[in-house]
């Protein structure tokens, strides 16, 4: 028989070991729970039959449902297929095994929450499965960036294969449209040809030639998008560029009846560009505007070209808005006409490539785009493009 000593001593030892249990047990619970209070991670548990008995504050954050909307329901109703979650809870705890797949759950938003989860099965102390836990990772921003990039890739490629294509139709379209030229010359002088022939004819190759000219200008547009060649700098003067445009269109406005009008603020306004470059991106709106309008049928139709100055935010901007009566942009393609390729014009009319291209040339210029358009009655395109400093000095009168 132990003593009384012996006995007490033990028990001091045995509540000794106990009380540091229980100090590592109160700490491990608190790391649990202020892992679990503060993980953006979505940390479930459930019981045998797969019910939430335990749902994470970032669980909420990440699904937009609170614990007390959750308590209880099936973890398999969040996922987008439920039985595919279903069937992963079964065999995570009918086997025993930990689980690592990629899910989607749903949002109460109903927007998709792309995750890449584990599961894992809980046990009590005789080794029998009590449920299991869920860890799961938000990786949706992470799925769109790497979707993004096979896009961004893949574009490229088409890019450079686009590059090599336009190049090589280049010459023979300059070719055709030489041969055009001159064939449209001698017809002027044929012998032998009655009247009627010879303006067929010269119509003929008059289409000839403009054909070729879109496609020269098409090409261009992809070359100039697409190469990598020096751009050359200089102080132009935006008033005369946008008068220049309207003139370099003017075969464009024959025979239409639409009006151009003008309002700009006094004197020069100075860009910093590559002259063609920004030659390129007035083309596009203002040939853009000119469809419009056309297509609208209009016999009052007008196209205003009006800038403005800002000065007021870091750096002084100049904001040119060209503004047409025309058709306008409904509101389904108001979302996608920055898209590469989207057209709503017949084919041989337009190619879909003006407004992205026009709108990438602004972004490397340190400027921004934005339109308004109302079905029907017209649109209006805002650029905002940085001045350069010639102006501003003149400007501030130093
Ligand atoms: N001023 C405008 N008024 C009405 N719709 C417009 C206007 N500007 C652009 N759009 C719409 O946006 C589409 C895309 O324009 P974008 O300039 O990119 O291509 P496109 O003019 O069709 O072809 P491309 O410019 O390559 O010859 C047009 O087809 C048209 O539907
Ligand atoms: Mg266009």
């Amino acid at each position: 028989m132990e003593s009384n000593e012996v006995i007490q001593a033990k028990l001091k030892e045995t509540t000794e070991a106990l009380s540091k249990q229980k100090e590592v047990l109160h700490q491990t619970s608190g790391f649990l729970e202020s892992v679990l209070e503060n993980s953006k991670d979505i940390i479930f548990r459930t019981n045998l039959d797969g019910a939430l008995v335990f749902f994470g504050k970032g669980g909420e954050s990440a699904l937009g449902y609170t614990w007390e909307e959750l308590s209880g329901s099936a973890v398999k109703d969040l996922a987008e297929k439920p039985p595919d979650l279903e069937r992963l809870v079964y065999s995570c705890l009918k086997d025993k095994a930990v689980i690592h797949r990629e899910i989607t759950f749903r949002h109460k938003n109903g927007s998709a929450v792309h995750c890449r989860m584990a599961l894992v099965p809980l046990f009590n102390t005789r080794e029998e499965v009590i449920g299991m836990a869920g860890v799961c990772r938000d990786v949706t921003a992470w799925r769109k960036f790497k979707e993004d990039l096979i896009r961004v890739d893949r574009l490229a490629e088409v890019g450079r294969i686009a590059s090599g294509v336009v190049h090589e139709l280049n010459n023979p379209v300059a070719v055709i449209g030489e041969i055009a030229g001159w064939i449209g010359a001698v017809a002027s002088d044929a012998e032998g040809l009655d009247e009627g022939d010879r303006e067929e004819l010269k119509t003929s190759v008059r289409h000839i030639g403009e054909q070729t000219k879109r496609c020269r200008n098409i090409t261009g547009q992809l070359l100039s998008f697409v190469r990598e060649s020096k751009l050359t700098t200089t102080s132009l003067d935006a008033h005369e560029l946008l008068k220049e445009t309207v003139n370099l269109l003017t075969p464009e406005l024959k025979f239409t009846d639409v009006e151009i009008v003008f309002n700009f603020v006094q004197g020069p306004v100075f860009i910093d560009s590559d002259k063609q470059l920004l030659e390129q991106v007035f083309v596009n709106f203002i040939s853009n505007a000119v469809y419009a309008v056309k297509d609208k049928g209009d016999k009052r139709g007008r196209i205003t070209l009006a800038t403005s100055l800002n000065n007021s935010g870091e750096s002084p901007t100049v904001e040119i808005k060209i503004s047409d009566t025309g058709v306008g942009i409904s509101k389904a393609d108001q979302e996608k006409i920055y898209k590469y390729f989207f057209t709503t014009k017949p084919p041989g009319k337009g190619t879909g490539l003006g407004l992205p291209i026009s709108r990438n040339i602004i972004k490397n210029l340190g400027g921004s785009l934005s339109f308004e358009s109302e079905p029907g009655k017209g649109t209006t395109f805002n650029i905002r493009l940085p001045i350069s400093r010639a102006l501003h000095v003149s400007q501030t009168g130093s």
